[in-house]
């Protein structure tokens, strides 16, 4: 593997701002690297969208990723993880790990044996999850929680104000009234909200989000492919969105730990 290899960016990327949850845990997680996320702004939300737009979308992102040498692909959606990776697999040769919702640690430490699952329809939906459920929700009630509006107002960065938290109650209370213990954020908008659903969720309820579980197989899969970065100094991000720059920015600016730069993608690639 050459030094050229190692020093390329990782791409990262999700409907929108959602994936930056798992874009942070990877700053943490490997300091070294250089990173580039993709907002898919101009197409959110994913969750509502057909399965076949939403790999189109997908299979385009990791293809400018490629087009700019990123070495490594991680979906930070679980969406579109739910509906395109074993086409994003079976098409791209470099590594691509990808987001899903965390059924098994869930099922792990639910004392009560009732798990609630916040995502989207399409990943309710899908059959990778219902894979999933089989594979580690034996024995367990595993209730399924679509949540329509909820990734738009993270879209909009109001974390906090009564539009938000009556979503959040709708959501949230009918899965502590059949006994959850225990709350996947399937959708990595949903961190974002996580003090939020907290407070509407009590402290004895566990909240389970797999981004820094994510950013830690990167990190084995980056070492076993010889591929982590060789920097002696602090790695870069790049911020690009589908969507309008103007708009996206604020939002990132909010959500991110410091003020950024948000680049529009190849004018083919964006909504505008
Ligand atoms: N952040 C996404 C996820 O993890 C997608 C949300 C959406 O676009 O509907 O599922």
């Amino acid at each position: 593997m050459t030094a050229v290899m190692n020093g390329a960016p990782i791409g990262v990327f999700d409907s929108g701002v959602g994936g930056l949850s798992v874009l942070r845990e990877i700053r943490n997680a490997l300091p070294k690297e250089n990173l580039i996320y993709v907002a898919d702004s101009g197409f959110a939300p994913y969750g509502d969208r057909p399965s076949k737009f939403i790999q189109q979308r997908a299979e385009t992102i990791v293809e400018f990723c490629g087009s700019v040498d990123a070495k490594a692909i991680v979906v930070a959606c679980n969406t579109a993880t739910a509906v395109t990776i074993q086409t994003l697999r079976s098409r791209f040769t470099f590594p691509i790990i990808a987001i899903e919702p965390a059924i098994k640690p869930a099922a792990e430490i639910t004392r009560s044996g009732v798990i609630g699952i916040l995502a989207t329809s399409q990943t309710l939906s899908s059959e990778s999850f219902s894979h999933l459920v089989e594979k580690y929700g034996k024995g367990m009630q595993v209730l399924l929680q679509p949540c329509p509006g909820l990734v738009e107002q993270v879209e909009k960065a109001e974390l906090d104000g009564p539009k938000t938290e009556a979503l959040v109650v709708r959501y949230v209370a009918p899965l502590l009234d059949r006994g959850a213990d225990t709350i996947v954020l399937g959708c990595t908008h949903f961190p974002f909200l996580s003090s939020m659903i907290r407070s509407v969720a009590g402290p004895s309820v566990s909240l389970i989000d797999p981004a820094v579980a994510v950013a830690r197989e990167l990190q084995r899969r980056l070492k076993t492919s010889e591929l982590l970065s060789l920097n002696g100094s602090l790695g870069t991000e790049q911020f690009f969105t589908s969507g309008a720059p103007d708009k996206v920015q604020p939002v990132v600016g909010q959500l991110w730990v410091k003020n950024v730069e948000v680049c529009s993608l190849p004018s083919a690639l964006s909504a505008f």
